[in-house]
């Protein structure tokens, strides 16, 4: 099977991306034949990203792909910008898609409430930009967190329409969506995701000191009543809370309600704020060892790139003939 995924370096990495996404990717690299990039071409269409910010954020999160533990060695890592098929079929993509089905996107709807009529045209073409990340590589299977299953089924929808408008060429993917943790909520307002573009009080980057992680857990938002119960309906903010520490500690929700039975939310949070200082200490000891040698760091890339484009310009040229491109 072959697995893919990537991370927009829009800025560093939090908890929901880690546990949504990259946390999945670890033990399928054991298994399978894996794809990991660096989504900077995605990363643009925010406008907060760009320049020497940009650069210094794809580093950070190929460090923090090696840091958390994918190894070169099992997996291609590399940038998206290297490999300029992802456009070209893009663009191709782009041409079969309708317009109602880019407009009905919820991440653009949601985007477009943000930007009003400045909403930038990438943020609509963002879906066949990742379709033809995922099918140049002809991926079977892409491990995301839940925001993003929706442009794993229109991904699906490109292949069947263009398999039977051309031929066969491409798998129709799935979506692997963790059983929890896909879907982490923010700190400050437990009815919206985890988000790097909102303020950063509501989340927890994993590169965060931990007086920062200190502080925002313990500022974060929390429901009436003062009983830790996992009740995503009424006590929805303690329920987020809950998860972060069930996925930090590997314990059952069951058995951390019990431990804190009669406790009161500062004890929870405190006991909470240390638990993720201890697991994420780790990971960021070695990324900044890692960061310390970027030509290192590039040459990883490099050499991901030089494999992976391989196979990205042979899937091209197929679609091409299959449309009748001259190549
Ligand atoms: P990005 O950078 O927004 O998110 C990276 C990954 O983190 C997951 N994620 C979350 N998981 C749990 N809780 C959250 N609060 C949370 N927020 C984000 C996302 O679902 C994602 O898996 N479009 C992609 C990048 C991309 C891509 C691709 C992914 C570009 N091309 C091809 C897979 C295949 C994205 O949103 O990245």
């Amino acid at each position: 099977m072959r697995v893919l995924s990537g991370v927009r370096p829009t800025s560093l990495l939090h908890i929901g991306n880690y546990f949504g996404a990259i946390s999945q990717w670890l033990q399928m690299q054991e298994k399978h034949d894996c794809f990991f990039f660096i989504a900077d071409l995605h990363a643009i269409t925010e406008p907060t990203s760009y320049g020497p910010i940009l650069a210094d954020n794809t580093l950070d999160v190929a460090a923090s792909y090696i840091a958390a533990g994918l190894n070169p060695k099992k997996c291609l890592l590399y940038v998206q910008s290297d490999i300029p098929e992802h456009t070209e079929l893009a663009w191709i993509f782009s041409t079969l898609i309708p317009l109602g089905e880019l407009e009905r996107m919820t991440q653009y709807k949601d985007l477009q409430k943000k930007y009003g009529s400045s909403i930038n045209a990438g943020l609509l073409t963002y879906p066949a930009l990742m379709a033809a990340d995922i099918l140049i590589y002809k991926a079977n299977a892409v491990p995301v967190g839940e925001d993003q299953q929706q442009h794993v089924e229109l991904t699906r929808t490109i292949a069947r329409k263009f398999n039977s408008k051309f031929g066969k060429v491409f798998p129709e993917p799935i979506a692997i969506i963790a059983k929890s943790g896909a879907r982490l909520k923010s700190l400050t307002d437990p009815s919206k995701k985890m988000s790097k573009s909102d303020p950063s009080q509501s989340y927890i980057g994993i590169f965060d000191a931990p007086q920062v992680i200190k502080e925002k857990i313990m500022r974060a938002t929390t429901d009436s009543g003062s009983e830790i119960k996992f009740d995503e309906k009424n006590k929805p903010a303690i329920s987020n809370l809950l998860t972060i520490y069930h996925l930090f500690s590997q314990m059952t929700v069951s058995s951390i309600e019990q431990k804190f039975k009669g406790k009161g939310y500062a004890s929870f949070k405190t006991a909470l704020a240390d638990l993720i200082i201890e697991k994420l200490q780790p990971l960021q000891e070695k990324q900044k060892q890692l960061l310390k040698n970027k030509e290192k760091l590039v040459s990883i890339l490099n050499a991901g790139t030089k494999k992976a484009r391989l196979i990205a310009q042979k899937t091209l040229k197929e679609v091409k003939r299959k449309i009748g491109l001259i190549v």
